[in-house]
């Protein structure tokens, strides 16, 4: 504690300095043109933003300190040095002198302010001389350092010192989400994507603070887990997906690479083993498993509804315990997604009995249950969640239950949905989501149900159409920058007219991350390479 105190001292002591320093040097202070924080391109759009018109300039002579006895600030400290690194080609060292004199900072610091007194809200002041960036959690710094990134200008300016110049605009942030779930899904099943494939997701989804992805592992088509007590899952049911390609898995090791890759973004994985429906790869791998009375065989097609594991088997429910426990084992994360859609050829008292005794498997391993909205059928936990897909009569079931509903109905939020006719990807069985009518419902309101039962918002990608990551870039964006919005801002803060600018400016971010997004012609795109003419000539 005392060497806490006296640390913090130091870090005081030394900041004023810097500052001092800084006033000195008043003569080596450039003049930058006014800035406007409030009209920066941010998205999801911070709660307040108070400008103050000047700038500060991020250069050589800067450098990020953190506070160091508090865990994560340095390694959020160090996180934004590779990204000014990658984007600027800029060196700011982290807690360390570095090769030049230091002008100005740019501090991390864990605070305990009540102001701050959630996870992830964080603020941000600016000034000529200094970035202050305070939060309670690493967790809340590293929401914060998105926004930082999303306002450090992709152009140095031009102005008479020798050294490249960043300007980043003056004034203060002060954020908090409204919704501490914000997620996205990928169905690795139905197409598999590789370990690369996901961790570019999570490196775009993070910028845009979406904090869950939920990985579909399991489907009729394939198995894509490894379960090392029941090998030929992966062996059999991970050798094929959609189309007939060849499929592919992760073995446990990848899917821990994707964990831990994951928590260093602060992104919490939910991994989905979907059954009772949804089996038929488990089954053709071990037929006892089948309750549909047919022989199960490999399938390469995109019907769903044919398949259900056998309800009544102990041995069904030995097998589902090792499965829940092997991934439970290697998921830090507090759920675990049974799947429970769909199950059209599981009786109804089955599939009631089943869910019943598979939330008790994932309770016993520490989990909590959720399930798709089906589930609420049940007699389900008040602590297991609902997601709300399809069907408002079941989200009414799960909020009777007391249960909390993730909101991802899929006229609203599927991201396989096509855009228009004209897509040359997705389905369009549940309706065309273009990006304005992605981005205009209000999540708070939907279908009645209460806010305090909503735990958040939650896109998902299913991959029966799309079997590569230029095929899933062109789905997920730009809609999901938009569910960004939805999930993290207040309504009050949301306005399309005001977001279409916001998006369209995304396209150099973009770019440099050689994303292959939809250029909507609803938006007017700056400076992209993926010109919406070249799009149609695709
Ligand atoms: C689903 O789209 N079957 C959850």
């Amino acid at each position: 504690m005392f060497k806490s105190i006296i640390t913090r001292a130091l870090t005081i002591l030394f900041l004023c300095a810097v500052v001092i320093a800084c006033q000195e040097e008043k003569k080596k202070r450039i003049n930058f043109p006014p800035t406007d924080l409030a009209k920066e391109n941010l998205i999801p759009k911070p709660l307040k933003i108070i400008p103050t018109n000047m700038a500060f300039g991020l250069d050589r002579y800067t450098a990020i300190y953190t506070t160091q006895d508090a865990k994560g600030f340095s390694e959020v400290g160090q996180f934004l040095a590779d990204k000014i690194k990658a984007k600027l080609d800029l060196d700011v060292p982290v807690n360390s002198e570095g090769e030049e004199p230091i002008e100005r900072i740019i501090y991390i610091n864990q605070s305990d302010s009540l102001e701050l007194n959630s996870t992830e809200a964080y603020q941000l002041y600016i000034t000529q001389d200094s970035v202050i960036l305070n939060s309670n959690t690493a967790e809340g710094a590293f929401r914060g350092i998105q926004t930082l990134r999303q306002i450090i200008p992709e152009e140095s300016i031009d102005t008479l010192a020798e050294q490249r110049i960043w300007p980043i605009p003056s004034g203060m942030i002060t954020d908090n989400p409204n919704f501490g779930f914000r997620g996205s899904m990928l169905d690795v099943a139905r197409h598999f994507f590789s370990v690369e494939d996901v961790k570019k997701y999570i490196d775009l989804l993070s910028y845009y603070k979406i904090n869950v992805l939920h990985l579909h592992l399991s489907d009729d088509q394939g198995w894509r887990i490894e379960i090392k007590s029941w090998p030929k899952l992966t062996e059999i049911g991970g050798s094929t997906e959609v189309g007939g390609e060849a499929g592919g898995f992760f073995n446990q090791e990848d899917y821990k690479e994707i964990v831990a890759y994951a928590t260093k973004h602060y992104m919490t994985i939910i991994p989905e083993i979907d059954m009772p429906g949804h089996t038929n790869a488990a089954s053709v791998s071990y037929p006892f498993l089948n309750g549909n009375g047919k022989t199960p065989k490999l399938y390469e097609g995109t019907r769903v509804g044919f398949s259900t594991f056998d309800t009544r088997k102990d041995t069904v429910y030995s097998f589902i315990d090792d499965v829940v426990r092997e991934i439970s084992a290697i998921t830090p994360g507090p759920y675990f997604h049974i799947g429970g859609d769909e199950s059209h050829v599981t009786k109804k008292n089955d599939y009631i009995y089943f869910v019943e005794k598979v939330e008790k498997i994932v309770q016993k391993y520490g989990k909590r249950m959720i399930g798709w909205d089906e589930i609420a059928s049940a007699e389900v936990d008040s602590t297991s969640i609902s997601q709300y897909w399809s069907s408002g009569k079941n989200a009414q079931k799960a909020i009777k239950r007391g249960m909390k509903v993730i909101l991802s109905p899929a006229k609203k939020t599927y991201l396989d949905m096509q855009y228009d006719t004209l897509s040359k990807h997705g389905l369009h069985w549940a309706a065309y989501i273009p990006v304005d009518s992605a981005y205009v419902w209000t999540p708070e309101e939907y279908e009645g149900i209460p806010m305090e039962n909503i735990l958040g918002v939650e896109a998902p990608l299913w991959s029966e159409t799309i079997s590569n990551i230029d095929e899933l870039e062109y789905l997920a964006f730009p809609r999901v920058i938009g569910y960004s919005e939805l999930s993290w801002s207040i309504k009050e803060n949301r306005d399309w007219e005001n977001f279409k600018i916001r998006l369209a400016n995304q396209a150099p971010y973009l770019d440099r991350m050689d994303v292959k997004f939809y250029a909507s012609p609803k938006i007017d795109w700056k400076k992209s390479k993926y010109t919406y003419e070249e799009i149609k000539k695709d």
